[in-house]
């Protein structure tokens, strides 16, 4: 196992929230939020054919978490969860993915919506998100059944805040 693995920003993600308090938890939550990504422009021609997909993974950094615990009460919920049967920020490793919108490319510059991560979230890496290769058949989602919908749409709090 290697022990230690260094990743470069491939851009960084622009949106409307400057705090992690009191915005979306997840991008069903953020609904028709906009923003933009900048892209490096050392990458720019990877972006080529990426206009024809209307979804995309966002591979992010959380770059304003700090230390993690192995059991957290997460956003949606109102007792300790084991860490990685969460999303919460706060991580060994702070990667955070969300699917969003992809609404056009401009240059270097990727115009996105459904949003739930902080203005100048460095950008790890974009995926395309093809149903068919993330067929979830059966999919059980344990603690968070009845606690998922979009509909509850309660905003974050300080629980994860610096
Ligand atoms: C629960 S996480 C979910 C993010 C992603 N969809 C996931 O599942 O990995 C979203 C919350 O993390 C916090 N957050 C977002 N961007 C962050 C960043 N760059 N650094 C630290 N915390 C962040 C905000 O409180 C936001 O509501």
């Amino acid at each position: 196992m290697v022990d230690k693995v260094v990743f470069e920003p491939i851009g960084v993600i622009h949106t409307p929230f400057k705090a992690p308090e009191n915005m979306p938890v997840q991008p069903a939550r953020g609904k028709d939020i906009e923003g933009w990504v900048e892209v490096d422009p050392r990458y720019e021609e990877a972006l080529a054919d990426l206009a024809g997909f209307s979804h995309i993974y966002l591979i992010f950094h959380f770059h304003r978490s700090k230390g993690y615990s192995l059991k957290v009460v997460p956003h949606l919920d109102t007792e300790k969860r084991g860490l990685f049967a969460t999303r919460a920020p706060r991580r060994p490793n702070p990667i955070g993915i969300s699917v969003v919108r992809l609404k056009k490319i401009e240059g270097n510059k990727l115009h996105i919506c459904d949003l739930d991560m902080l203005d100048g979230t460095p950008l790890l890496d974009i995926k395309p998100c093809v149903r068919e290769f993330d067929a979830a058949n059966g999919l059980r989602i344990g603690w968070l059944d009845g606690k998922a919908s979009p509909a509850r749409t309660h905003p974050s709090d300080d629980r994860f805040a610096d």
